[in-house]
C-alpha cells in the first residue's frame, strides 16, 4: 500500500525495491492520481488498454500517470491469440503486458472462455474435440502469462439477460453443458495457481435474475470446492441502465460468499455533474466493501471508447480530466494538484466549428469541476505558420512567438460546480490544418 509520505521519491523507490514491493505509478505525490489514491485505500485503479494506441504520446502519459492496472481491451481474446487452432499469437497482448510491467502496473487477463470474439473453427468442433480445445486454450494462454496476471476472467458472460437466469447459448454451453464453467476454472487453477480466477459479466451489477443465477453458481462452486476467487462486475452504465440502488449490497452479498469482487469494465455514459455523481457512487460502493479489490474503467479516453458517442470515461478526447475524474479522485480520498481540497478546478475541451479554405473557427468549452470556481485560465497553442486572427468571449494574451494564447474570461469568470462557458477563435491555416492544442485549465 502506498500512502502520502515525506520520504523523497528516490527514498521511496529504494524502500519499495528493498522490500520487493512493485512500485505503483504516481508515488511521487501519493494521492494526486487515480492509481496512487486507490493504492492508499488498498485497491488498484486500472483501465482497458488497446495496443494500437501505445504509440500516441498523450494516451501513454495519461495511462502511465493515472493508472496502476491494465486490462488488454481485445488483445487477449481467443480470436486475437488463437485465431488458428493451436497456433498462438501473443504479440499485441505482450506489448501491453511489457508496457504495464515496465511502469509497475498490474495486469488483468481478459478473457479465456467467451462466446464472442471466438474464431469460427471453435464452433465447428465436436464435443470431445471442443473440450480438448477449450482446455488447451486456457492452459497455453495462462502458461504464457504465468506470474504476470493478477486476475483472469476465466469465463465471460455465460448467462442470459432477462428473467430466465439461464445460461447463454454458445459452443461451450451447447456442447459441453453447464459443466463447462467448472471445467474451465479447474483447468485454469492448474495452469497458473497464483492467479486469481474470476467469473465476469454485465447486467449483474444489482440484485436481479441474472445476478441471482451467477450468485447461485458461485455459492455452489464454493460449497463444492470448485476453484473461484473473484467475480467481475462489468458496470457498463447509461440512462437506460443506471447504477443500481443496490449496487453496494449486491457486491457485498457476493463478497460474503468468500470471493473478491472487482469492478472490471466501468463506464458511465453522460457528462458533467450527473456523470460525476454516478462515478462517485460506484467508487464509494467499492470502498465500502472490503473485498472489492479494484476498479477498472473501460478505456483511457472518450475518443477510443467502444461507445465513444456516450462520452463515458474520465478523460475527454483531448485527455482533459472531466468532472467525473475529479469525482473519482475525490471519492478515493485523493486531491488534484492545484484543485484545492479535492475539487477540481476546471476542465477544457476543444471542438472545431466552421471551416473555410483559409481558416477555421475553434470553440473551447470550460467546465468547472465538483466545486464552484471564481476565475479560470487556459492556453491554446497553434502550429506555426498558423495564426489566431480573432477571438470572442474571452480576454487573450500572447507569448513572444504569437503561437500560444493564454485565455481568461471577459469580466466575471465564476462558474457553478459542473457549469460550463465557452470562448472562440479563428485560426488562419497558412497551409497547416492541425488542430490547436489546449493547455490544462487552472481555476481559482
Ligand atoms: O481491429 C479491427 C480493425 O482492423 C478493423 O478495421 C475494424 C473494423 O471492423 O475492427 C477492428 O476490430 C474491432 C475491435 O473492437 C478493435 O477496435 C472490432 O470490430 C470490434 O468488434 C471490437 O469491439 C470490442 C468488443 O468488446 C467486441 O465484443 C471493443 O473494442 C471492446 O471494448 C469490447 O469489450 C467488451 C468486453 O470484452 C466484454 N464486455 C463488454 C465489452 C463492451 O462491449
Amino acid at each position: 500500500m502506498v500512502t502520502r509520505t515525506s520520504i523523497g521519491a528516490l527514498g521511496m523507490a529504494g524502500l519499495l525495491a528493498a522490500s520487493g514491493v512493485i512500485a505503483l505509478s504516481g508515488t511521487a505525490d501519493a494521492a494526486s492520481t487515480l492509481g496512487s489514491a486507490a493504492a492508499g485505500k488498498g485497491r488498484y485503479f486500472g483501465t482497458a488498454v488497446a495496443a494500437n494506441h501505445l504509440g500516441e504520446a498523450p494516451y501513454v502519459s495519461t495511462l502511465d500517470t493515472e493508472f496502476n492496472s491494465a486490462t488488454p481491451e481485445n488483445e487477449m481474446k481467443w480470436d486475437a491469440v488463437e485465431r488458428t487452432r493451436n497456433s498462438f499469437t501473443f504479440g499485441a497482448a505482450d506489448q501491453i503486458v511489457s508496457h504495464a510491467q515496465s511502469k509497475g502496473m498490474k495486469v488483468r487477463g481478459h478473457t479465456l472462455v467467451w462466446h464472442s470474439q471466438l474464431p469460427s473453427w471453435v464452433g465447428t468442433l465436436g464435443t470431445a474435440d471442443l473440450r480438448t480445445a477449450m482446455n488447451n486454450h486456457i492452459t497455453k494462454v495462462m502458461q504464457h502469462y504465468k506470474g504476470k496476471i493478477h486476475s483472469w476472467d476465466v469465463v465471460n458472460e455465460a448467462f442470459q439477460d432477462g428473467s430466465s437466469g439461464a445460461r447463454r447459448s454458445s459452443p461451450f454451453q451447447d456442447k459441453l453443458g453447464n459443466g463447462f464453467i467448472e471445467e474451465a476454472f479447474r483447468t485454469a487453477r492448474a495452469a497458473d495457481p497464483a492467479a486469481k480466477l474470476c467469473y465476469n459479466d454485465y447486467n449483474t451489477d444489482g440484485v436481479n435474475a441474472k445476478s441471482n443465477a451467477v450468485y447461485n453458481m458461485v455459492r455452489d462452486f464454493k460449497a463444492r470446492g470448485v476453484p473461484i476467487d473473484c467475480v467481475g462486475f462489468q458496470s457498463h452504465f447509461n440512462s437506460a441502465s443506471p447504477v443500481p440502488g443496490d449496487y453496494q449490497a449486491n457486491l457485498q452479498r457476493f463478497a460474503d460468499l468468500g470471493v473478491d469482487v472487482q469492478i472490471t469494465e466501468l463506464d458511465i455514459e453522460g457528462s458533467g455533474t450527473a456523470q460525476a455523481g454516478s462515478y462517485s457512487n460506484v467508487v464509494k460502493a467499492c470502498l465500502a466493501v472490503s473485498r472489492c479489490t479494484g476498479i477498472t474503467v473501460w478505456g483511457v479516453t472518450d475518443k477510443y471508447s467502444w461507445r465513444a458517442s456516450g462520452t463515458p470515461l474520465l478523460f475527454d478526447g483531448n485527455y482533459n480530466k472531466k468532472p467525473a475524474y475529479t469525482a473519482v479522485l475525490t471519492a478515493l480520498g485523493g486531491s488534484s494538484p492545484g484543485g484545492g481540497g479535492g475539487t477540481a478546478a476546471c476542465t477544457v475541451s476543444y471542438s472545431k466549428q466552421e471551416e473555410w479554405s483559409d481558416r477555421f473557427n475553434g470553440k473551447v468549452t470550460v467546465t468547472a469541476g465538483g466545486s464552484a470556481i471564481g476565475d479560470w485560465t487556459t492556453t491554446v497553442t497553434v502550429t506555426s505558420p498558423q495564426k489566431i486572427s480573432a477571438t470572442w468571449n474571452g480576454t487573450p494574451t500572447w507569448d513572444s512567438s504569437g503561437n500560444v494564447m493564454t485565455m481568461k474570461p471577459n469580466g466575471n469568470g465564476s462558474l457553478a460546480a459542473g457549469a460550463s462557458t465557452s470562448f472562440g477563435f479563428t485560426v488562419m491555416k497558412n497551409g497547416n490544418n492541425a488542430a490547436p492544442v489546449l493547455g490544462s485549465c487552472t481555476a481559482s
